[in-house]
């Protein structure tokens, strides 16, 4: 009965906070996932996945990528973890996105041992295994859109497109001929090398997996690589599917049972979610019968 409630609950959340907590396209949610493992409240390793996810938000008001380790007092606790915002985010905007990213992951992972959240402008890891600088190409997330048909002239300029995009150096990459854009993005750890090999495979699976998709998105662990033609923007849809994230070959932390607070966290988060929508809809009454001089 409590445990259907809280799940309950958590779907509430999920759906509302969709067009609540995303008023921006850079804010609003690609995937997200989290290692099955829990570990225990009021841990070590608790304590350094805080102070991780803190050091990550502060350093987004700087940098547009950054990484830390925090180590514990047993070697059991050590946590790794790094942002990377879309190169052509502004500082401003780096750092809402992070905060934005880093408290959908206490949410959506609640208590796991790792977890991940990419956002339109930014990615956020954490984890208990050393990820940094290794390079990654499972597939995480594709998501291709229906078929242009006949239109071999669009699938040209794709194809120019997205042969740019493997052309040109860096890790952020744009580009765009008529109606066609190209956007592809490597995780900052990664060396120049492993980014243009792991952009090298995300690009050939574009074209090979989505064909003559509108749209088409490859998100691999380390890289990932977009494009839209014509009226699919795909940069500015809302994510409706469901998160996930390949966690399977990866180790777990500290296997404790999972207890009570995690119903009790989705509770107050209900609640806080309660009170917001109750604030913006006396809000919105207020705008409606308050502008017109008469309540
Ligand atoms: C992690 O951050 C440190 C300090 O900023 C930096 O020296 C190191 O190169 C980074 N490592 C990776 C894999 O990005
Ligand atoms: C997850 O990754 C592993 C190892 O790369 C692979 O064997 C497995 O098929 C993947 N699972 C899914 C659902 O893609
Ligand atoms: C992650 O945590 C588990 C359980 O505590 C441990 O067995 C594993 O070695 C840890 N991984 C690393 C890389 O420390």
């Amino acid at each position: 009965m409590a445990r259907a409630t809280s799940d309950l609950l958590l779907i509430f959340i999920f759906l509302i906070s969709l067009p609540i907590a995303s008023p921006s396209s850079t804010d609003s949610f690609v995937f997200g996932g989290c290692t099955q493992q829990k570990y225990a409240p009021d841990s070590p390793y608790e304590s350094n996945i805080n102070s991780l996810l803190t050091s990550l938000v502060n350093s987004a008001t700087y940098s547009s990528y950054n990484n830390y380790t925090i180590m514990g007092s047993s070697p059991q606790d050590v946590v790794y973890g790094l942002f990377q915002c879309r190169g052509d985010l502004s500082m401003p905007d780096c750092a809402t996105c992070v905060a934005r990213a880093v408290s959908q992951l206490g949410s959506l992972c609640s208590q796991t041992c790792g977890g991940a959240v990419q956002l339109q402008g930014c990615y956020v890891k954490y984890d208990n295994t050393t990820f940094l600088g290794v390079e990654d190409k499972t597939v995480v997330l594709k998501k291709c859109g229906p078929s242009i048909g006949y239109d071999t002239d669009a699938m040209s300029v794709r194809d120019a497109v997205m042969a740019g995009l493997a052309r040109a150096g860096g890790p952020h990459r744009a580009g765009g001929s008529g109606e066609v854009q190209g956007l592809a993005q490597c995780v900052g750890d990664l060396s120049l090398g492993q980014c243009q090999d792991c952009l090298s495979e995300a690009i050939s699976r574009l074209k090979t997996d989505c064909g003559t998709g509108v749209y088409g998105d490859m998100f691999l662990a380390k890289c990932y690589a977009r494009y839209s033609t014509g009226g699919a923007h795909v940069y500015t849809k809302t994510h409706n599917g469901k998160p996930f994230l390949n966690f399977s070959t990866y180790h777990s932390c500290s296997d404790k049972s999972i207890n009570e607070s995690e119903k009790t966290f989705a509770i107050i988060i209900g609640l806080l979610a309660g009170v917001a929508l109750i604030i913006i809809f006396l809000t919105f009454i207020r705008k409606v019968f308050g502008g017109s001089g008469k309540i």
